[in-house]
């Protein structure tokens, strides 16, 4: 059998995480909204280019969670992107309402799955999701880390002109303005990019990295990214279903580790089958340590804004 995984929110996001995972064939997919006709169409469709990319992924879609029964992995993509000059936070109470109409109707459908929260503020939204599912921490996480990582690769590639399979790159924290990039654990090759960046240039790139999601805001008007962050999405559900132990930046709930407790923030994060596998715990220097537990603190404020 096939492997299940729906997709809540048939928007930008969730339809185009839909196609990455169908063209790689990883799983059946089901997409769920509350537009009708939109998870429908955008299904057949989906299902319809399928012939042509010689892949036997099914791909459904529905207004209700009957078809999601059973799935391996839910992503949750419901709620309302941001537009110009809003904050991620300012989607918070809207997008909470939307989880707790969700996370219900997942979990009665779905008792055994995995939960890949992505709907924004991203941290506050994985912690709603955990409390509100009642699931244990390894089957619910939230996209985010590997969308950042990538922003900030692709930033380091562009600027030195080589391959973008030779940047890996590290962010820490939550997904805000306060994120975390690590450029000392950031590597071309192999060699940290401290080496090869100066540094002024590399402040800048984490400048650009931490506004990346406003940048593309500004150009679109309409909406907030979605290639990328479903691309990543895609690659956390990979690594899940294929078992791959791979180690990606998520947002995680935290019950010690980095000295954070009772919440979700951006770390290391080991996927495989069960889900959330291992959490890695790197030292951190004094000045790194500071950003990540202000990073941490951002995010406290919103989760007691909605008091998960
Ligand atoms: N974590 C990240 O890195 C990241 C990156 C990009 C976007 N996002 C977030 O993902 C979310 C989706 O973004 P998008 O661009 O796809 O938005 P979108 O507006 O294109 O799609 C959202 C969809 O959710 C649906 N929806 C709303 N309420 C629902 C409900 N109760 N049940 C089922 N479906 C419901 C809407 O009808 C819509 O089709 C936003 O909150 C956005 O901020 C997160």
């Amino acid at each position: 059998m096939r492997k299940k995984v729906s997709i809540i929110g048939a928007g930008n996001v969730g339809a185009t995480a839909a196609h990455w995972i169908a063209s790689k064939e990883l799983a059946d997919v089901v997409l769920v909204d509350i537009a009708e006709g939109i998870p429908q169409g955008k299904a057949l469709d989906l299902m319809e280019a399928m012939p042509i990319e010689k892949r036997d992924s099914h791909v459904v879609g529905s207004n209700d969670y009957d078809a999601t029964a059973n799935s391996d992995i839910v992503v949750i993509t419901a709620g309302i992107p941001r537009k110009p000059g809003m904050s991620r936070d300012d989607l918070l109470n809207t997008n909470y309402k939307i989880m707790q109409d969700v996370v219900g109707k997942v979990t009665a459908a779905s008792p055994n799955s995995i939960l890949i929260v992505v709907s924004n503020p991203l941290d506050a939204m994985a912690q709603a999701a955990y409390k509100i599912s009642g699931f244990n921490r390894e089957r619910v996480i939230g996209m985010a880390g590997v969308l950042d990582s990538a922003r900030f690769r692709t930033f380091i590639a562009m600027e030195l002109n080589v391959s973008v399979e030779n940047v890996t790159a590290f962010v820490l924290g939550g997904h805000g303005d306060t994120m975390v990039p690590l450029p000392r654990y950031s590597t071309v090759a192999g060699i940290p990019i401290t080496e090869l960046i100066p540094e002024d240039r590399l402040k800048s790139l984490i400048e650009r990295t931490a506004n990346g999601g406003a940048e593309i805001v500004k150009f679109l008007k309409t909406g907030s990214a979605y290639y990328a962050p479903s691309a990543a999405t895609a690659e956390m559900v990979e690594a899940i279903l294929k078992d791959k132990k791979k180690i990606l930046p998520c947002a995680a709930y935290l019950e010690g580790e980095y000295g954070i407790n009772g919440l979700y923030v951006g770390v290391p994060c080991k996927l495989g089958t069960r889900g959330l596998e291992q959490i890695i715990e790197i030292k951190l220097t004094a000045e790194e340590n500071a950003s990540l537990q202000k990073s941490a603190g951002a995010v406290r404020e919103l989760v007691n804004v909605i008091g998960c």
